[in-house]
């Protein structure tokens, strides 16, 4: 089960896929995370991602590729994974694909497709937990009365590149940088369109099906 969780932002690629690694006990490999934990941890990636993300922009290709090189070779990735957040752009699909040459490819790349309008209200609705990392929404998925995570009682927190102004120049860069990627994934017949405006449950049924397009190939 090799997978690619493909749309732009706040299409609830984060949603499905937190649940779906779980089910199928296998890692979700987000690159947003990864570099989120490197800001709070005040390494040299997060040091140098930090303003870039603050402003809705992308981190350079070497830096993501090299990040993900490494994290797919790791023992946990031999019987999946599912790429959340990866790739992002049309140098970083040809080095995924460089990568896995000698291994075994994608089985295929999910596309959440989601209206522009929808998306807004969904990520200035966005809330996380700092502890736990679980994705609520204040509209359809609001966290517990006093404001504390229902899962660990952790604070909940808005991330900084929620707010509208990043989330318009985040759906910007999405549109000139991620997009393309849609036609990379249809040419190699890879690329599975969901309804993500359907709720929660029933888009994860959907996925649900096409992975089970996956283990019977
Ligand atoms: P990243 O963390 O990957 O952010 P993103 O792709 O912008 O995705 P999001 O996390 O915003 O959205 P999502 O699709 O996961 O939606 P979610 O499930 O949370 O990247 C952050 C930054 O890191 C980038 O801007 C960039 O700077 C850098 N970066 C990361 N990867 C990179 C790469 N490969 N190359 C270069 N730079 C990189 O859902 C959103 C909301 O909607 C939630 O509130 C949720 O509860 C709600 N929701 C979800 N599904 C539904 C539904 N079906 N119905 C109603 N509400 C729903």
């Amino acid at each position: 089960m090799r997978t690619i969780f493909l749309g732009a932002p706040g299409t609830g690629k984060g949603t499905q896929a937190s649940v779906l690694a779980e089910k199928y006990n296998i890692p979700q490999i987000s690159t947003g995370d990864i570099l989120r934990q490197a800001v709070s941890e005040g390494t040299e990636l997060g040091k140098q991602a930090k303003s870039i993300m603050e402003s809705g922009g992308l981190v350079s290709d070497d830096i993501i590729i090299a990040l993900i090189k490494e994290r797919l070779a790791r023992p946990d990735c031999a019987s999946g994974y599912i790429l959340d957040g990866f790739p992002r752009t049309v140098p970083q699909a040809q080095s995924l694909d460089d990568i896995l040459q000698d291994s075994a490819p994608i089985d295929g790349v999910v596309y959440f497709d989601v209206p522009e309008e929808i998306i807004i209200t969904r990520l200035t609705s966005r809330r996380v937990c700092s502890k736990c990392g679980y994705i609520y929404n204040l509209i359809t998925d609001p966290p517990s009365e006093d404001g504390k995570c229902r899962i660990c009682g952790g604070e909940i927190m808005q991330r900084d590149d929620d707010k509208e102004e990043t989330v318009r120049n985040r759906l910007k860069v999405y549109k000139e940088k991620t997009a393309p990627l849609k036609d990379y994934y249809l040419e190699q017949q890879k690329l599975y369109v969901v309804d993500g405006t359907r709720n929660v449950d029933q888009v994860r049924a959907d996925i649900d099906k096409i992975f089970q397009k996956f283990s019977k190939a």
